[in-house]
């Protein structure tokens, strides 16, 4: 893992640049697409297994006693911000696989207010939990300060974590002037967003690329 202008990135993991680049492709199917997001998910939070305490315990094997070990991660809640998270979630998941899922949905409006939009929340209680909140582009960081308004209705956590696939340095300045507890890990830290809060070079509109709406 890098730091990179506040947040924890995976450049320094070429299977994970390595899917990172298929999705940044523009010639990337939307079935691929939504595959290498599931992958991406499920190597990023292997990843951020490095980050949660262990309990070693003794482990008899078929020839031997040794010393084993447990991550734990019991508690956990992931929030999906609808709608390109639900593929990530999808591979997030896997290994996360006793954790609560909440979901909320949340759209951007148009330039330059880039106003947002909550329509449907569904959040578990999540006193005491890991909040893993994942929405694959952090650019402005609007959607993001907005969702982690409604996840504290629900209760406070022990660690707030914010994963994406990409993000720009604004977004993450923005959300940890607000939140200085919270822990970002993207794939990558890209230059900066364009005009109309596009990633750059990003990797377009992820919920288009992932549902297969880009020419809508
Ligand atoms: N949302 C996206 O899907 N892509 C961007 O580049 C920014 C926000």
């Amino acid at each position: 893992m890098i730091e990179k202008n506040g947040a924890m990135t995976f450049e320094d993991s070429p299977y994970i640049q390595q899917l990172l680049t298929i999705l940044r492709d523009k010639n990337t199917s939307s079935i691929s697409f939504r595959r290498n997001l599931v992958s991406l998910g499920r190597y990023m939070a292997y990843e951020l297994t490095r980050t949660f305490p262990v309990e070693r315990f003794p482990v008899q094997t078929p020839v031997a006693k040794t010393e084993g070990l447990r991550i734990s991660m019991d508690k956990i809640t992931i929030i999906v911000v609808l709608r390109a998270a639900i593929p990530f979630m999808e591979g997030v998941i896997k290994v996360f696989d006793k954790a609560k899922v909440g979901v909320i949905s949340a759209s951007r409006g148009s330039p330059p207010d880039f106003e947002i939009n909550v329509k449907y929340v569904r959040v578990p209680r999540i006193d005491k939990d890991t909040l893993i909140i994942l929405d694959p582009m952090i650019a402005t960081g609007s959607t993001l300060l907005k969702v982690i308004e409604e996840c504290e209705k629900h209760g406070t956590p022990e660690r707030k974590i914010i994963m994406g696939v990409l993000s720009a340095p604004e977004g993450v300045e923005r959300i940890r002037k607000s939140y200085s507890d919270v822990e970002i890990y993207v794939a990558a830290m890209d230059k900066q967003l364009n005009n109309n809060g596009y990633i750059v070079p990003g990797l377009g509109d992820a919920g288009d690329r992932a549902f297969n709406t880009m020419f809508e």
